[in-house]
């Protein structure tokens, strides 16, 4: 049984996105010391108290007690994972289903997931098949997670067949960013997320990007802000196309059609996803140049902002080319004809969708990789 905590805690100064999806909106608050408030943030929604916290063998030792001073009572459990992306899979969706259903976690209850991607994926995705589907609350620790993964309700796990090829869109009831849990992020994970960040300001958000492009540290006073205008880019994406069907949502795959293929030719064990979409947004910049009238300027700002926030631009030595190039025809987001569509700048904050590029382009950007900037 824990303390109940003050009951009506004071609340640190936080930020807040609203996803506006209707029935299925929510918000997500950014800020600082917000981990023993997530129950009370819950409580503010109503949403009951039983709930089971998925950490992994990371997330649990740093986090569970902070989270675990602010609940209310002691219908509270938790569950912990290995750490890494092999987690994400069936085997581990139906081991965390099992468990649930032995606590006889009931319909009203919640599942929180407490992590980076991969957690969020593997409990969204639990949460959204137990019981045809339960209340979700994600609590990202990665920056990656905090400006991507854990908004806009994409959950899923891998098949030996590729990534994310199981899943389902189920939205959570909140997502709690609390930006402390960054300083202990080891900064190449830290670079990783920073990939996505220097994406929105590419594809929405030039002065965004103008601020980005300096490089952005953890304890960087304006974090809160940064993270808060990825998460709103996001968000406003989300509301116009919720299932990825209207070409809107493709718009956040800028630089990763040759970014999924990196990490496949690569096997997923050589790069980061961020150090992989770092990659594909270094040829994507190219290849706006050369078919979208980006300025070549623009595609070398980018080529900057990248390598100031430490994230390769060049591939390692010995990666093949050719594995790439045969990779890109089995990328998820191919459309029906098997062809893929691209997403290419006009500008610095202005991105269009639906390009469909000849086999030689493609090529001439991937090789580009080889070479230095
Ligand atoms: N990570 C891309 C999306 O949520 O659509």
């Amino acid at each position: 049984m824990t303390t109940p905590p003050d009951p009506q805690p004071s609340l640190p100064p936080h930020r807040k996105v609203r996803v506006d999806l209707g029935p299925r909106a929510y918000d997500v608050l950014i800020g600082r010391g917000m981990l023993n408030l997530v129950g009370e943030f819950m409580n503010q929604r109503g949403m009951k108290r039983t709930a089971v916290l998925i950490f992994d063998q990371n997330t649990g030792p740093l986090y569970k007690p902070p989270i675990w001073s602010g609940l209310y009572s002691a219908d509270w459990d938790f569950l912990t994972i290995d750490s890494g992306e092999q987690s994400k899979s069936l085997k581990d969706a139906a081991k965390l289903l099992s468990d649930l259903a032995n606590k006889r976690l009931s319909r009203s209850g919640t599942v929180i997931a407490v992590g980076g991607g991969v957690i969020g994926d593997l409990a969204g995705f639990v949460a959204a098949t137990y019981l045809r589907g339960i209340n979700f609350v994600q609590v990202p620790t990665t920056l990656l997670a905090m400006v991507d993964s854990s908004v806009g309700g994409k959950t899923g796990v891998n098949l030996p067949e590729g990534k994310n090829l199981v899943g389902a869109f189920h939205q959570p009831k909140l997502v709690v960013a609390d930006l402390d849990t960054l300083k202990t992020l080891p900064p190449r994970e830290f670079s990783a997320g920073m990939a996505e960040v220097i994406k929105y300001g590419a594809i929405k958000d030039k002065a965004l990007f103008d601020r980005v492009a300096k490089g952005v540290k953890p304890d960087d006073a304006d974090l809160d802000e940064i993270v808060e205008k990825c998460v709103a880019i996001k968000a406003r994406i989300v509301e116009k196309d919720e299932f990825e069907t209207k070409g809107e949502r493709a718009l956040l795959n800028f630089g990763h059609t040759i970014g999924h293929a990196i990490e496949k030719a690569t096997g997923y064990t050589t790069y980061l996803h961020g150090e992989a979409i770092s990659l594909g947004m270094r040829a994507a910049a190219w290849l706006s140049v050369w078919q979208a009238g980006l300025p070549e300027s623009d595609a070398r700002r980018i080529e900057s902002a990248l390598t100031a926030s430490c994230l390769p631009v060049t591939l390692k030595p010995g990666i093949d080319c050719a594995a790439i190039l045969s990779a890109l025809g089995n990328d998820k987001k191919v459309a029906a004809d098997g062809r893929n569509r691209w997403v290419l700048l006009k500008k610095l904050g202005e991105a269009t969708s639906g390009w469909e590029l000849s086999g030689d382009v493609v090529e001439k950007a991937v090789d580009l990789l080889t070479k230095p900037i």
